[in-house]
């Protein structure tokens, strides 16, 4: 293989650069060409191709979302828009493709190899819901700003003896809620694995309050519950003063942490060396912390399990 592409595509996540970066480098030592292809699918299909050497991916290791831009693509889902991509693969010299993104953007990548361009899946998403990996680029970085956003929500609850509701994303996965959600040290952590229960939460902000303590964090995935008619709910049931806050798109935005900028880096390698030896259909993951690949019809089929033990501990230790 002499030429290779690389798109990002769905939500962007802090360490998709790094993830492009390093398949520049790898692709470039091992005398192969990078095209980046820009807005996702679209790119593909709306021949929006440039040329990726070593120096254009210099000073992107450290910055969040994507320079390539990323997209939602309806139209790579229909048999014409694959044909125009399938083109425009074919203009520009593209033997092979790197799909940054999740299981959205791999079903993308199973289409395009099945149609005989080789593709390699690389997770990224900060939601961490892909079931083939342990791990999804951006993930930590997203973890992280939800835990100094909450610790400052956390100032203020404390000092007005409130209740705060926090919605964090995670598109009907619970990760990003329980591991922050036990890291801030949340009363209750309310995930799409579990189920929301209201009396539930009432019943352990009040036994709480009665152990002394004056103020409680609520996180909660979003997608469960409206978080304001929660508070207000909160409130009513407890007497508790209750605010809601809804932390947003600002937790897919930042600097990658250590840990996002390493994977993407060893995912990216991983990418290039498969398509190097001419291996398409497959997705990256990470297995017991090691890097691994699947098929990706494998790999779509697989069924994510929650973390039920990090589940019982946090309940266990928000006394
Ligand atoms: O998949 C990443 C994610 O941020 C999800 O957590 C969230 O549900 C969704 O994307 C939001 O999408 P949009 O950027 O289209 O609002």
């Amino acid at each position: 293989m002499k030429t290779i592409g690389v798109l990002t595509s769905g939500g962007d996540a802090p360490g998709m650069n790094a993830a492009v970066r390093s398949i520049v480098r790898t692709a470039a030592s091992m005398g192969m060409t990078v095209k980046g292809i820009k807005r996702g699918y679209n790119g593909l299909i709306e021949n929006n191709i440039v040329d990726l050497d070593i120096r254009s991916v210099s000073d992107i290791i450290q910055r969040g979302g994507t320079v390539l831009y990323t997209a939602r693509c309806l139209r790579f889902t229909t048999e014409e828009g694959m044909q125009e991509a399938i083109k425009n693969c074919k203009v520009n010299g593209i033997e092979g493709l790197v799909v940054i993104g999740g299981d959205g953007s791999f079903r993308g990548a199973r289409d395009l190899s099945l149609r005989g361009i080789p593709c390699i899946g690389i997770p990224g998403t900060i939601d961490n819901d892909i079931p083939s990996t342990e791990y999804t680029i951006g993930f930590d970085t997203a973890m992280n700003t939800v835990v100094e956003l909450v610790d400052k929500l956390r100032d203020t609850a404390c000092s007005h003896e409130r209740c705060s509701v926090v919605e964090v994303m995670g598109h009907g996965a619970g990760d990003i809620a329980l591991q922050s959600g036990l890291a801030v040290g949340a009363t209750a952590i309310i995930v799409p694995e579990i189920g929301f229960d209201l009396q539930n939460v009432i019943d352990k902000i009040l036994e709480t309050k009665k152990n002394g303590r004056n103020h409680f964090i609520i996180v909660v995935s979003e997608g469960l519950c409206d978080a304001t008619q929660l508070a207000r709910q909160l409130q009513e049931s407890t007497g508790i003063e209750t605010r809601a806050t809804i932390l947003g798109h600002i937790q897919r935005g930042g600097n990658p942490t250590l840990r996002d900028r390493v994977v993407a880096s060893k995912m990216g390698y991983a990418a290039v060396e498969l398509l190097s030896k001419g291996v398409g259909n497959r997705v990256i993951g990470l297995k017991d912390n090691k890097i691994v690949d699947y098929d990706i019809f494998e790999a779509l089929n697989m069924v994510k399990s929650f973390d039920q033990e990090t589940y019982r501990l946090a309940n266990t230790i928000s006394i």
